[in-house]
């Protein structure tokens, strides 16, 4: 018998309600840094040369996110995917992110916007935004849902932050245990029978 996942929470996080208005806000401050090119007189300025941004998400976990961020950002906007794993099966703790796959080519010049579910040992971001500066990208900056608190972290610098949680492993909204609860709607905490 397969058991609702809802079974296997143990605590709601972040209900979907508040992501959906942070990820509205978070929508307004990368559309303003990025340049809403501004109409305040009322007139259209020049387009600049390359008015649009490359936001790179990192597979798997921002999927969600990455979803409902996209289609609140009134900017032009194209998407070249980063696989970067580092929990591999039934892991709780990272064992060192690895790139799957080929780094996007078409880099250079662009204004990046990186994407990630969690900031955790801080070890994924940092192997992306290493990676992603050797295609000299014009500018690049990082946006994850979730910030952990975690005093030993690597700090790579990150321009946006839905939530800063404490240091508990969480699953839904794109996060998983083993593959799962991806499709849970709300940010939980899995109850301790899961993990035997
Ligand atoms: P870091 O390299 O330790 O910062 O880990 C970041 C990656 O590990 C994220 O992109 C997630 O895919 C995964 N991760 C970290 N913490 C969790 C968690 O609590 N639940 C599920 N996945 C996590
Ligand atoms: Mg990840």
């Amino acid at each position: 018998m397969i058991l609702p996942m809802e079974r296997h929470i143990a605590r709601v996080l972040i209900h979907r309600d508040a992501i959906a208005r942070r990820v509205c806000e978070l929508a307004d401050q990368i559309a303003d840094d990025f340049g809403r090119h501004g109409d305040e007189a009322g007139v259209a300025p020049p387009l600049p040369a390359r008015p649009d941004i490359t936001i790179v998400p990192i597979l798997t976990g921002s999927i969600v996110f990455l979803a409902d961020l996209i289609r609140q950002l009134p900017l032009m906007a194209r998407l070249r995917f980063l696989t970067i794993e580092s929990y591999p099966g039934k892991s709780t703790t990272s064992r060192g992110p690895i790139i799957d796959g080929e780094l996007p080519a078409d880099l250079a010049g662009a204004s990046v916007l990186i994407v990630d579910d969690v900031l955790d040992s801080g070890r994924t971001l940092q192997l992306a935004q290493q990676k992603i500066l050797e295609r000299q990208p014009a500018q690049m900056r990082t946006c994850v849902m979730l910030r952990k608190d975690v005093p030993t972290a690597a700090k790579p610098a990150v321009d946006y932050i839905g939530f800063d949680i404490p240091d508990e492993f969480v699953v839904g909204y794109g996060l998983d245990y083993d593959g799962y609860y991806r499709n849970l709607p709300d940010v939980v905490t899995l109850r301790s029978e899961v993990f035997a």
